[in-house]
């Protein structure tokens, strides 16, 4: 089993894809291990996209991701960050497969809808961020000890 993390963007909130987001994820066989909306703060926000400090689009991306509430969560199940990244789908919502969260719901890269982590290491690290151990609950779904024996 591995533990993703997952944050729908402001817009992805403000569209009321919420529900649909976390659907797609609980269908797949996926588990959601902690779920919570919270507005991040620019220094949460410097943390998490540390990486792309400096950048062009660095600024933006930051106000965007500050600009209104987020729902941020940690997502269970064997490869569970390729799995989740593929179901997402490349950042650019245009050049993203059809079936895929960003192609399905988006046009624009700089409101493309949902995050995910690109490693098991950016796993571990965002979801420190962003959740404390007694955040998580643990539960089996119906079915996932055959999956995940
Ligand atoms: S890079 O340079 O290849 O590492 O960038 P990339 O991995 O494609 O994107 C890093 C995050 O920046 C977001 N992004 C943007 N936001 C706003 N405007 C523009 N033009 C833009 N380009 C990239 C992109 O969605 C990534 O955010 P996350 O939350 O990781 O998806």
């Amino acid at each position: 089993m591995e533990r993703t993390f997952v944050m729908i963007k402001p817009d992805g909130v403000q569209r009321s894809l919420v529900g649909e987001i976390i659907s797609r994820f609980e269908k797949r066989g996926l588990r959601i291990d902690a779920l919570k909306m919270m507005e991040v703060t620019e220094d949460t926000a410097g943390v998490h996209y540390a990486e792309h400090s400096g950048k062009d689009f660095y600024v933006s991306l930051l106000d965007y991701i500050t600009s209104g509430p987020v729902v941020v969560m940690a997502v269970s199940g064997h490869s569970s960050v390729s799995v989740v990244r593929d179901m997402v789908g490349k950042t650019d919502p245009k050049k993203a497969s059809p079936g895929t969260i960003r192609a399905d719901f988006g046009m624009d890269i700089s409101r493309n809808i949902v995050h995910a982590s690109d490693s098991p290491e950016s796993a571990l690290r965002e979801l420190n961020i962003f959740f404390r151990e007694s955040d998580y609950s643990e539960y089996s779904k119906p079915g996932e000890k055959w999956l995940y024996p």
